[in-house]
């Protein structure tokens, strides 16, 4: 192992007249949580599919070690299938009938989804299901999680908590994770690092490194001083933007 989960130097992608990503280099770590954010429509999934190999650039090379899974923003189950079933799709390289039902009751564990074995997903909510999707993807012997915004059809509440699940699960299965995602909290809160995109054509416009060991708070002041240092990159100004809510408090 080289230590390194993906290195992509000067990667273009292109669709037609479309320029998508410009030369863009970027060098993941084993184990590293990186969170990409950046304007809508800017390239973030189209950066992913080619992290993935579902998709290949146009110019410039990726190298990636071990394999990937993705886990999508909703809906990735197969809906005739149950809870186990579905995490079954994830461990039907595992030759061994005794092995997979034994990963498959520790994944269903992890999850907190003892009970719900037999359930189909349109008995479950949107974040017991996204916990499914979650335990499919960490099944097997994939070493990376691609992630495109994985949490937005939740509802706030259950956001955080999906923020609290993934890093408790994280804890128990290390892995490099991707996180394509809008929120900005969400980022501060789960990634070793943060990779700000331009618009179109992307181009990396910044990185911030946050050292703060996971869980963290929101209120946890790396957090706000992450989120408030993302929220200028992005063009709004974060400090600003507290200051007009307290005065509409007055
Ligand atoms: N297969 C394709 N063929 C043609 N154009 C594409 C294709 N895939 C993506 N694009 C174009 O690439 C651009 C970036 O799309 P992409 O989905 O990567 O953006 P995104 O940052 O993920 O957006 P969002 O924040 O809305 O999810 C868009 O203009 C889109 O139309
Ligand atoms: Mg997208």
């Amino acid at each position: 192992m080289s230590g390194r989960a993906f290195r992509l130097e000067r990667v273009s992608r292109r669709f037609g007249e479309v320029e998508v990503l410009r030369e863009l280099s970027l060098d993941i770590a084993c184990g590293e949580f990186v969170a990409v954010v950046g304007p809508s429509g800017c390239g973030k999934t189209t950066l992913l599919n080619l992290l993935s190999g579902h998709d290949r650039s146009s110019s410039g090379s990726i190298a990636r070690e071990g394999r990937e899974r993705m886990v999508y923003q909703q809906d990735g189950l197969f809906p005739w299938q149950t809870v186990r079933e579905n995490i079954a799709l994830g461990l039907r390289d595992l030759k061994d009938p005794a092995e997979r039902a034994r990963q498959l009751s520790d994944l269903i564990e992890l999850i907190r989804l003892e009970g719900f074995e037999n359930h189909y997903p349109h008995q479950l909510s949107g974040g017991m299901r996204q916990r499914v999707e979650l335990a499919r993807a960490l099944a097997g012997n994939s070493e990376t999680l691609l992630m495109d915004e994985p949490f937005s059809a939740l509802d706030y509440l259950a956001r955080i908590r999906m923020r609290h699940e993934l890093a408790r699960i994280l804890h128990h299965r290390p892995r490099t994770v991707v996180l394509v995602t809008h929120d900005i909290e969400e980022a501060a809160q789960l990634a070793d690092r943060v990779v700000v995109l331009t618009e179109r054509p992307a181009q990396i416009r910044c990185e911030l490194a946050i050292h703060q060991p996971r869980p963290r708070g929101l209120t946890d002041p790396e957090v706000v001083r992450a989120t408030d240092r993302l929220l200028v990159e992005l063009g709004i100004d974060g400090d600003a933007s507290r200051q007009t809510s307290t005065n509409y408090k007055e």
